[in-house]
């Protein structure tokens, strides 16, 4: 591809302007990062196993109706996708407790949750991404009480789709986090789910097993992550050869 202007390059993922005004293409680099980029890796074929999950979960989000902004998979690691104004907040869904929550709370990892729980942090890599609540973003302006309530919506369609293509498989899916930015259309305004849908931004625990199926095998040195995620997509149908290392030349459509 000719020479193309990078946008933004951030930890997991490279931004580069895309053909058309109002497109990006999105890399997805190998690089893994955890506790604010204080434990950093190399871990070969993460990019393109993302990459391919990501479309995969896009893909069907678009397909059930919620909006997103992924167009299509360019190559191995590129897809293209909608420029948005990213709203400075992650969102994150839980089912079960875990990670961060079981800290905080003192509850188990693993405890069901009664109901799934939405909370929102403030994107800001200096400040440790902190727990917000919807006060704080209405208050400093980062989204209305319109916008928060189509948020938690959306993100409740999320958990909805992701939980149950996941059950399907045999995996739990613990917890999530998306992103969520506005396309505008003139005076016209919609969210979409942007940034990223790969056991990166997930908790999947194998059913039976308990096995974790993503990052926190990078963030606890559980093993291979490689081995996770290639598990996660070979389950879902997505990984139909082994594209991370292949033997033989293998057509990628
Ligand atoms: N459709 C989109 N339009 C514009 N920006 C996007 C879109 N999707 C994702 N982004 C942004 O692109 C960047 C992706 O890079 P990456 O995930 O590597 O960032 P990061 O290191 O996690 O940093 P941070 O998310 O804190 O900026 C993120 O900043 C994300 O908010
Ligand atoms: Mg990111």
């Amino acid at each position: 591809m000719a020479r193309r202007k990078k946008i933004y390059e951030g930890k997991a993922k490279i931004l580069y302007e895309g053909p058309e005004p109002g497109t990006l293409v999105q890399y997805f680099k190998d690089d893994a990062t955890a506790f604010n980029a204080e434990k950093h890796d190399v871990i070969e074929g993460k990019g393109v196993l993302n990459n391919r999950l990501s479309e995969f979960f896009m893909t069907g989000l678009n397909a059930i109706g919620v909006p997103t902004h992924f167009i299509k998979r360019i190559n191995m690691r590129e897809q293209l996708i909608r420029q948005v104004e990213i709203i400075p907040l992650e969102v994150v869904v839980r089912n079960t407790a875990a990670g961060s929550m079981s800290k905080r709370l003192g509850i188990e990892e693993g405890t069901a949750l009664p109901r799934p729980i939405v909370e929102f942090y403030f994107k800001d890599d200096a400040l440790g991404d902190p727990l917000v609540t919807e006060e704080h973003i209405i208050a400093f302006g980062w989204a209305t009480q319109q916008d928060l309530d189509d948020m938690v919506a959306l993100a409740l369609r999320v958990n909805d789709f992701l939980s149950g293509v996941m059950l399907a498989v045999g995996i739990k899916l613990v917890d999530f986090k998306i992103e969520i930015g506005r396309i505008w259309d003139g005076d016209f305004m919609r969210l979409v789910v942007a940034d990223e849908i790969s056991p990166d931004s997930c908790r999947l625990w194998d059913v039976k097993t308990g096995d974790h199926l993503d990052k926190d095998v990078f963030r606890r040195d559980l093993g291979s992550l490689t081995d996770a995620y290639t598990e996660v997509a070979k389950r879902l149908g997505v990984l139909p050869t082994n594209v991370t290392h292949p033997t033989k030349p293998t057509l990628i459509n």
